[in-house]
Parts: C-alpha cells; sequence; structure tokens
C-alpha cells in the first residue's frame, strides 16, 4: 500500500504524516517536470527534497525527451530517491501537448524509449505510472506495460481510467488484472479506493502487488493503517475528532517550519525576487493556507459537518485563522465532558 503521486498535495510534510500512521510503504512526490530538473529551476527541485523516514520514495518525472528524461533520472538519482517514476497518466492538455504525461500512451514506441534511455543512465529502479489508455477506443495499458518491461521498467502502477474520462466513471480493475496478467513485473493497482474493506478486496481479487491509493488517502490519512488493521483480523481503528484535529494542526506546524518562501531562499536559488515590496512572511502565510484549502477539499468529506469546515477553511485569510477556525470547528463537535 502506497500513496499515490499527486501534484500540489503529495509534498514532504504530508507524506511524513500518513507515515506515522502506519502500513504505509512506497510514497510517490508530486510530479515534477523533466525540463525544469534538468536547468536546475529552483522550484522543481524542492519537490526532490524527502527525509529519511519517508522512505522508500519514489520521485515522479514528466516530459517527452528521453535524452532530458534521462538527464533528469540522473538529478532524482543524485538526490537520493529510491525510485523515478514516469507520469504517464496525466491528461492535462498543458502536459499531454508536450508529448507527456497520457500523450505517451499514444506514441508506445517513443513511451518505451523513454524508459530505456532513462534505465541506461541511473541504477535505481525506473516504474512507469499508466492509465487505462488515452479513450475507449485506445486502452493499450496491457501492450503499453509489455513494451516498458521490455525496456527494462521494474514495475508499473495503473490508474484503471482513460485520459478522456478525466476523474469521470469507475477505475476498470478488470483491466488493471489483465495488466498483471500481462507482465512479469511488478503491477500497482490505483483507483476509488476509499474504505479499507476495499483495499483488502482488490488486493485478494486481483493478481496485483500492491495498490496505490490517491484520494482516499487525502480524505481518510489512517486507511492504510485501518487496512493493516483488518488484514491482521482485527477491526479497524476508529479515528477520533481529536486524532483529525491533530492531524491538521501538525500538518499546519510541518508546513509552516518548512515553507520555502522566504526572500533568502528565493535569493539562493537564483530565483528573481518580485519587484514589488515582498513580504516573506505574507507569501509563506499564503502557501500554507492554500495547501490546506486543496487539502481540505477532501479531508472534510471525512468529517460530520465536514461541508461547513471547507467553507470556513476556504475563507481563513491567514494561518492564525486557520488554526483558530480548525480548533473552534473541533471544539464544538467534540461530545462535552
Ligand atoms: C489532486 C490530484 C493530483 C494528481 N496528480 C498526479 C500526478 O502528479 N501524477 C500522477 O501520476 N497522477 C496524479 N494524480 C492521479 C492519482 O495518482 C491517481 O491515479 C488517481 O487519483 C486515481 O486514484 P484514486 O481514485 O485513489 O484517487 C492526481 C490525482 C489527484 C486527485
Amino acid at each position: 500500500m502506497g500513496i499515490a503521486p499527486m501534484a500540489g498535495m503529495t509534498d514532504s510534510a504530508f507524506r511524513r504524516m500518513v507515515k506515522r500512521l502506519g502500513s504505509c510503504g512506497l510514497v510517490v512526490s508530486e510530479m515534477v517536470s523533466s525540463e525544469a530538473l534538468v536547468r536546475g529551476i529552483g522550484r522543481s527541485l524542492e519537490y526532490l527534497e524527502f527525509t529519511e523516514e519517508e522512505r522508500p520514495v519514489s520521485i515522479q518525472i514528466f516530459g517527452g525527451d528521453p535524452s532530458r528524461m534521462a538527464a533528469a533520472a540522473q538529478v532524482v538519482e543524485s538526490r537520493g530517491a529510491d525510485v523515478v517514476d514516469v507520469n504517464m497518466g496525466c491528461p492535462v492538455p498543458k502536459i499531454a501537448k508536450h508529448h507527456a504525461g497520457c500523450s505517451l500512451m499514444r506514441e508506445p514506441d517513443h513511451a518505451a524509449s523513454i524508459v530505456a534511455a532513462m534505465v541506461r543512465a541511473v541504477r535505481i529502479p525506473v516504474t512507469v505510472k499508466m492509465r487505462a489508455g488515452w479513450n475507449d477506443q485506445q486502452v493499450n495499458a496491457p501492450e503499453l506495460a509489455r513494451m516498458v518491461e521490455a525496456a527494462g521498467a521494474s514495475a508499473v502502477a495503473v490508474h484503471g481510467r482513460t485520459a478522456a474520462q478525466a476523474y469521470h466513471g469507475l477505475a476498470d480493475w478488470n483491466l488493471i488484472a489483465r495488466v498483471a496478467e500481462a507482465v512479469q513485473i511488478p503491477v500497482y493497482g490505483c483507483g476509488d479506493l476509499v474504505e479499507p474493506g476495499e483495499i483488502l478486496d482488490r488486493l485478494r481479487s486481483t493478481p496485483v502487488a500492491g495498490v496505490l491509493v490517491g484520494r482516499g488517502i487525502l480524505r481518510n490519512p489512517w486507511l492504510f493503517a485501518q487496512a493493516a488493521d483488518l488484514m491482521a483480523g482485527r477491526r479497524p481503528r476508529e479515528v477520533s475528532l481529536e486524532d483529525r484535529r491533530r492531524f491538521l494542526i501538525d500538518y499546519i506546524d510541518l508546513l509552516v517550519r518548512e515553507a520555502p518562501w522566504g526572500e533568502e531562499d528565493l535569493r539562493q536559488r537564483g530565483d528573481a525576487i518580485p519587484r514589488k515590496r515582498y513580504d516573506p512572511a505574507a507569501t509563506h502565510d499564503r502557501w500554507v493556507v492554500n495547501k490546506l484549502r486543496a487539502l481540505c477539499g477532501y479531508y472534510t468529506k471525512g468529517v460530520d459537518g465536514g461541508a461547513h469546515l471547507r467553507v470556513a477553511v476556504n475563507q481563513a485569510p491567514s494561518v492564525g485563522a486557520l488554526r483558530t477556525l480548525i480548533e473552534e470547528f473541533f471544539g464544538e463537535l467534540a461530545p462535552s465532558a
């Protein structure tokens, strides 16, 4: 069981928070541009940062040029990551039009040549995360998996939807099973796992080596620990309102400590300092607030009255206000002594 890559979400702090709750194996970073990595553009290098407690860590890169992807894989390896993963699932046109992300599924020979170039360039395992295919007429994950296996990929993860589906409909786990049967390398299934019992069912009924969970872990970071309880024949642990409050406050604390937006950080990275009066504290504050807004879009679905919390978080003007409203929300929900 591992955390699927999610842009804007699976930052180092979040990955650590989930790991600390137990039973989480692999974690995958947000996707990073191979081009930005090769050119050493400051912000992209931040995506490569991780702490020892997160291991094994996979860094996902995207791009369409084999030599640039190979060079980016070397940057990832030099930063000590355990795995480098290729994004072949992103349906966003901005990425797809550069022969990257899921559009690589429409050019399987080219996709395989990217993997081959990366495998030649690094010693760490190269893996691929793909979708079912580009659209209903082009569902080719089993064939592409065979091709990237032949090119040297060590594992593949499959999100069982097409790019055309984006996040609509349901992930096709029969297709994921077909991919697992088509190759010798480990296949990780991904899509729509929200309840601990669903993880167990998919692991038992599909010949996958494991699962990667995306939105389910944003909604319920205890999901892996609960699935492990079920596997051990125990009732899944209860998550209290206090647990949920603590998670958000601890996450904010980690982000506040580590947010990389100080003027000195920008200077060291060689990034331009905005010409208008730059207030690092305010920028930093906004960054943390935005991160919490993004998470709470999912996290509040697991809480009674979560819609109120979501609206409040979306309106919070500062980290201070955010802390106060989280404390108040959970304080009001808690049964009085
Ligand atoms: C907010 C968000 C960001 C995502 N970013 C990435 C990404 O950077 N790379 C990637 O391969 N998949 C990305 N995905 C797809 C997920 O990894 C996963 O395949 C998909 O959400 C289906 O799994 P789920 O139903 O468990 O969420 C993203 C999904 C979400 C919801």
